[in-house]
């Protein structure tokens, strides 16, 4: 089976304790910042100098979420930072290949994210050019949102072509992941997890971290 990664948001955690927030999360795989600007979703949340800080303190790689305006300009000032792998949206950006290939010459995982109502097929295309696709599980823009699981026939189209073409290509589900959608997401071949209300909304996020690993695997 499939090894699975999870990747708890900030989004739900404490802005004002983001520090402790990490430490509480460190049997997480990565950890899922979430940047977003008032244009490309009605929502704002945190720049470079946030996401900086953030990489310095946690131990663990960072996955940010640019759910910005603009990638094409902006992705490489994030990825200086020291993240991971940056994620930009096909809604927003105007060259993937070319701002896939700018992240990967700087050391940095390259992720090409579709919103619900955006197809999957256009990426096959260009499949080679990513380290993840992200197949968002709801609009963008807040957490705590209800799982669609009118997603999932997206996500086995992809994990089809990318098992055909013998590919590596990870596949991120984000929005509405919990213990009790983790193992659908796993079944349909996502192999990253994303969870932001389900990890902070718990008591004891570690556990949360813990169960919804579990329940994945099952
Ligand atoms: C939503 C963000 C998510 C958000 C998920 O636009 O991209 O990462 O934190 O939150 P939950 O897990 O609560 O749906
Ligand atoms: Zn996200």
């Amino acid at each position: 089976t499939m090894e699975i990664q999870i990747a708890p948001s900030i989004l739900s955690a404490d802005f004002c304790n983001l520090e402790r927030d990490l430490d509480r999360i460190s049997n997480a795989d990565l950890v899922h910042v979430d940047v977003m600007d008032h244009h490309f979703v009605p929502n704002l949340t945190i720049g470079e100098p946030v996401v900086k800080r953030i990489c310095e303190v946690t131990d663990l790689p960072v996955d940010v979420h640019l759910m910005i305006d603009d990638p094409d300009r902006w992705a490489p000032e994030f990825a200086k930072l020291g993240a991971k792998s940056v994620t930009f949206h096909m809604g927003a950006t105007h060259a993937p290949v070319r701002l896939a290939r700018q992240l990967h010459d700087m050391g940095v995982e390259a992720c090409f994210a579709v919103r619900p109502a955006e197809p999957v097929e256009p990426i096959f295309d260009i499949l080679e050019e990513f380290d993840t696709i992200l197949i968002m599980t709801v609009e963008p823009g807040f957490g705590g949102q209800k799982f669609l699981g009118n997603q999932m026939d997206k996500v086995r189209r992809l994990r089809d072509e990318i098992t055909r073409r013998g590919l590596s290509t990870k596949i991120q589900v984000d929005g509405g992941v919990s213990a009790k959608t983790a193992p659908i997401v796993a079944a349909a071949g996502a192999n990253v997890l994303v969870a932001g209300s389900a990890v902070y909304g718990a008591e004891d996020p570690a556990q949360a971290i813990d169960d919804i690993r579990e329940a994945a695997a099952a």
